[in-house]
């Protein structure tokens, strides 16, 4: 399962990267904006040149036309820009039309079954259903992913990546690594809440302090 993070923020993502365990990142307008960078542009560039996996990149229209142009000024930042796009009539036709070109595409905003068929169909190289939202409306968010990767696996043809987005905490990803899912893009403080657990803690407090006894050094 490939981990990418969910942020803009450039601190986090050199800090996440130092691990080895990164293999992308994705960002959307909110965490841009969140991120409080003066040119989109350029943190895109900043982010290329630290992670070597796909980077999302989200255009900022809404209709075709501006959203194509938008698209490929986005892709020619980078070789390993994915360029994510709305899970609309519109996006799905700009979807289409840059996979064809061989630029990666994350389709975005995926709320159904149905919607993650038309994305493959469209040759999407990601789809991102988000789980988190769902469940935020008493919908079970992680029976949307089960449905995707099953609907997937029927068709070898359809090679679009299940991106599980909108995560929350640790279960949306253990969850959707059960399922299947090829890729889970983690808010930061969620990768760092898999690497604890209290056991983990308390066992290496107890052989620091039985390491002293011994009164030897490694080094
Ligand atoms: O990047 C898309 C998605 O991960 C957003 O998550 O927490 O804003 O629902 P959230």
């Amino acid at each position: 399962m490939k981990f990418f993070v969910d942020t803009a923020d450039v601190k986090e993502i050199k800090d996440l990267a130092a691990t080895g365990l990164l293999d992308g990142v994705t960002t959307n307008p909110s965490l841009v904006a969140k991120s409080g960078a003066p040119s989109f542009l350029k943190l895109i560039e900043e982010i290329c040149g630290i992670v070597s996996g796909p980077v999302s990149a989200e255009v900022a229209a809404t209709d075709y036309e501006t959203m194509i142009k938008e698209g490929r000024k986005l892709a020619n930042i980078a070789k390993n820009v994915a360029v994510k796009v709305p899970l609309t009539q519109d996006g799905l036709r700009v979807c289409k039309e840059l996979t064809d070109d061989g630029i990666m595409v994350n389709v975005t905003l995926c709320f159904s079954a149905a919607q993650a068929i038309l994305a493959a169909k469209a040759g999407a190289t990601f789809i991102s259903p988000f789980v988190g939202r769902l469940d935020d409306i008493g919908q079970d968010g992680l029976k949307l992913i089960e449905e995707i990767v099953t609907i997937y696996q029927n068709y070898p043809d359809f090679e679009t990546e299940v991106l599980v987005a909108s995560i929350r905490h640790p279960i949306h990803l253990t969850e959707s690594a059960k399922m299947g899912a090829h890729v889970a893009t983690i808010p930061p403080d969620v990768i760092r809440k898999l690497f604890a657990h209290p056991l983990t803690d308390k066992g290496l407090a107890a052989f620091v302090d039985d390491w002293k006894k011994t009164g030897q050094t490694i080094l």
